[in-house]
């Protein structure tokens, strides 16, 4: 029986390749981000009110005008038919019957019309994750293909100038299986597919350090503004000066990440500077957050903390492997309930109220102070 997310990790092992599993999980290098980000949550502690009359709720908020349920939305993950046959499919359907967002990668073993087709069947909506490829060309593309395909947003994602180094993908000289490419691309277009991998290397490591711009900058933010007139979320921001450069140049919202400590090792964990970044940013636009987010209750620290919402990565490719849609949906519905039962338990009827009770997170090293 799959009661928490943990379940279906336990489970998820039993159904995947080691290849395909490694690259799931892995972080980069030592993987000190990926365990801070998890650990950090488990260092925040909440000292709920009592006696405040949570009979009704309301967990509803807005994400650049598409109203969500609860904060809780799906991140980009590649190659996702890796985990299940029906891969990105199995995951908007799951999504969007759980009333979740979901972020699709560049990098999807589906394309993305057929992704919001299959939202829009289920009263879903998706925002599209960009990789700038040296050959603005194919950026130019896979921008044209995103809006033809009706998604609300672009993500771009800028902590990837060069793949971190995911030492298991060495050594698993990582390649996606011969029936699986990047479906965004055309099929005629070589760039559909990664090169033969030499022994150690990983192919997808080679594959960007070919294919993925390194010169990407805030100049390149403006470019793309040039191709689209669609909301540009920056997905990577780990410095307040980052957040302040983000509105400067025009971004919707940001995403507090670290890629799920698979970019740089050693990180800071995300809900570690999650706070300096809201501090910062004043709510002049959204800040999303990523990384180590397990549960409910992390995803409600989030949000205390001043998060206009979370999205979680590893945990949707556990439930798709195990399950495929009816995972994915029965995931994000148990963070659902246990982000609705939390709000109760903490005495906060609204995402308002929890986010003025600036009492309601503290710091393990802080609770003497109190
Ligand atoms: C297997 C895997 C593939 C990923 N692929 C992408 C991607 O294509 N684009 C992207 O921006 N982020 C990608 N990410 C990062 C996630 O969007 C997200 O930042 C991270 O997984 C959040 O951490 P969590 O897995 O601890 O929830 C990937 C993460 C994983 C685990």
């Amino acid at each position: 029986m799959y009661l928490t997310l943990d379940d279906y990790r336990k489970e998820s092992v039993n159904r995947l390749t080691k290849m395909a599993r490694d690259y799931y999980e892995a972080g980069s290098d030592t993987e000190s981000s990926l365990r801070r980000n998890e650990a950090a949550f488990r260092r925040l502690l909440v000292i709920p009110r009592c006696l405040r009359d949570v009979s009704q709720i309301d967990c509803q908020t807005d994400w650049l005008n598409t109203v969500v349920k609860i904060p809780i939305g799906v991140a980009p993950s590649a190659f996702q038919k890796m985990a299940h046959p029906q891969g990105e499919l199995a995951t908007t359907r799951g999504a969007s019957q759980a009333g979740a967002l979901m972020i699709l990668s560049s990098w999807s073993t589906t394309a993305v019309g057929e992704v919001t087709n299959e939202a829009s069947r289920y009263g879903g909506h998706v925002w599209f994750q960009l990789y700038v490829y040296r050959d603005r060309e194919v950026t130019k593309y896979l921008i044209e293909q995103a809006e033809k395909a009706g998604v609300k947003a672009l993500v771009l994602t800028v902590d990837t100038p060069v793949l971190g180094r995911r030492l298991a993908d060495q050594r698993n000289n990582f390649k996606l299986p011969e029936h699986l490419g990047f479906a965004n691309i055309p099929k005629s277009d070589k760039r559909q597919q990664m090169a033969e991998v030499e022994q150690g290397h990983s192919g997808l490591l080679d594959y960007v350090k070919h294919q993925i711009d390194p010169s990407l900058s805030w100049q390149t933010l403006k470019w793309i503004k040039t191709k689209t007139s669609l909301p540009i979320i920056v997905k990577g921001v780990m410095r307040p000066e980052d957040a302040l450069l983000a509105i400067e140049h025009g971004a919707s919202g940001i995403v507090v990440s670290n890629h799920g400590g698979r970019q740089m090792d050693s990180t800071a964990a995300t809900i570690e500077v999650l706070p300096s970044i809201i501090r910062a940013v004043n709510k002049k636009i959204p800040v999303f957050v990523d990384g180590g987010i397990r549960s409910g209750q992390d995803a409600l620290k989030a949000v205390a903390l001043g998060a206009t919402g979370v999205f979680i990565g590893r945990p949707i490719l556990w439930a798709l492997s195990v399950e495929g849609a009816s995972g994915v949906k029965r995931a994000l519905n148990i963070m659902q309930q246990e982000f609705a039962e939390g709000m109760r338990l903490v005495g906060c009827r609204s995402i308002k109220e929890l986010q003025e009770d600036k009492n309601l997170i503290v710091h393990e090293n802080n609770v003497h102070k109190l």
